[in-house]
């Protein structure tokens, strides 16, 4: 196997973190951005020019291109890019702030689909490449107290859905990572949580900042960040990438029993759905048959 030249965003910690350090323990490039350099120095010490890093805060969409530019120019090919950065933000929708709702849609969604307008040209004039955006089991299935994390890997899940297709023929392949719970800073100094309202105290929001403050036992967090960071890099060496990669034991139950309730419900309201067609077009179907 050919070593393979990747960008990744948001690697101080969590996922970036973990596949930054296994790719360039076995020999990969990786450019690596961050929004404090410095969290960085120890692989720079190790490996090098093999790590080429920049800051990048992905609410900043020119700052964005900018660094895309400069990878590119600097690396000359990049094979595999990683839209990773991103955070949860808790609480009911009605006890967020807008600023907090802001930075969550600017970092998530936003910042990801600017990555993916940036680095699209590149990839296009190369020939190719591959792209991995981490979505999230959340984006899938949406468990109350967390509705705008869910919006944004919703629509980052929307976004791909669409924008895979358009790229396809110019060699560019994408992946939509969606694990579970998994042991990186998610849930601790990285979560956003809202100012509290006494109404929703003894409701889903007020259970799960308990959890989060350590008062109550936490709901079962699965996943190992080096498990999946692993598999994320095991599928990229594969020829034909896989559309989806839902990892965690949490993930593959609750989506399997998000998308058959979803079928089901469906299924259920054919005959509704096919009523409101126009006669002529009933008529014609009809015919057909
Ligand atoms: N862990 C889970 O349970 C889980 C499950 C499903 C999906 N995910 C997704 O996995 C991705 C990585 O999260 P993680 O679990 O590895 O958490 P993490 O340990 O908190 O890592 C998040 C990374 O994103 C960076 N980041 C946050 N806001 C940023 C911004 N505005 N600009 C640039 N970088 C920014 C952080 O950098 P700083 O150090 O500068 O804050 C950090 O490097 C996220 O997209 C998350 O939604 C996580």
């Amino acid at each position: 196997m050919t070593n393979k030249t990747w960008f990744i965003t948001g690697t101080s910690s969590g996922f970036g973190r973990q596949l930054t350090e296994q790719l360039l323990a076995r020999g990969d490039r990786v450019a690596a951005t961050v929004r404090n350099a410095a969290a960085v120095d120890s692989l720079a010490a190790e490996y090098g020019s093999r790590l080429w890093r920049a800051e990048l805060d992905v609410t900043d969409t020119t700052r964005i291109r900018e660094v895309v530019e400069q990878a590119f120019t600097d690396l000359g090919h990049i094979d595999i890019v990683v839209s990773n950065a991103g955070y949860g933000l808790l609480g009911a929708a009605e006890e967020l702030s807008d600023d907090q709702i802001d930075r969550q849609i600017a970092t998530n969604l936003t910042g990801s689909i600017q990555l993916a307008r940036a680095v699209i040209p590149h990839l296009r004039a190369q020939g190719g490449g591959r792209i991995i955006q981490l979505s999230s089991m959340g984006g899938q299935i949406a468990l109350p107290a967390l509705s705008l994390y869910h919006a944004t890997k919703w629509g980052i899940e929307g976004f791909w859905e669409s924008t895979a297709g358009e790229i396809a023929p110019f060699g560019i392949a994408v992946t939509l990572v969606e694990p579970g719970g998994a042991r990186t800073e998610f849930a601790g100094t990285s979560a956003d949580i809202a100012k509290p309202m006494p109404e929703y105290a003894d409701h889903a929001p007020g259970l799960l900042r308990r959890m989060l403050a350590g008062e109550v036992p936490a709901l079962p967090n699965p996943g190992d960040p080096a498990k999946i960071a692993a598999a994320i890099i095991t599928s990229a060496d594969q020829d034909e990438a896989p559309k989806r990669l839902t990892l965690g034991s949490d993930a593959y139950e609750l989506v399997t029993a998000g998308l058959r309730e979803r079928l089901t419900a469906l299924e259920a309201a054919k005959d509704l759905a096919y009523s409101t067609d126009a006669d002529d077009f009933t008529e014609a179907r009809t015919n057909e048959n």
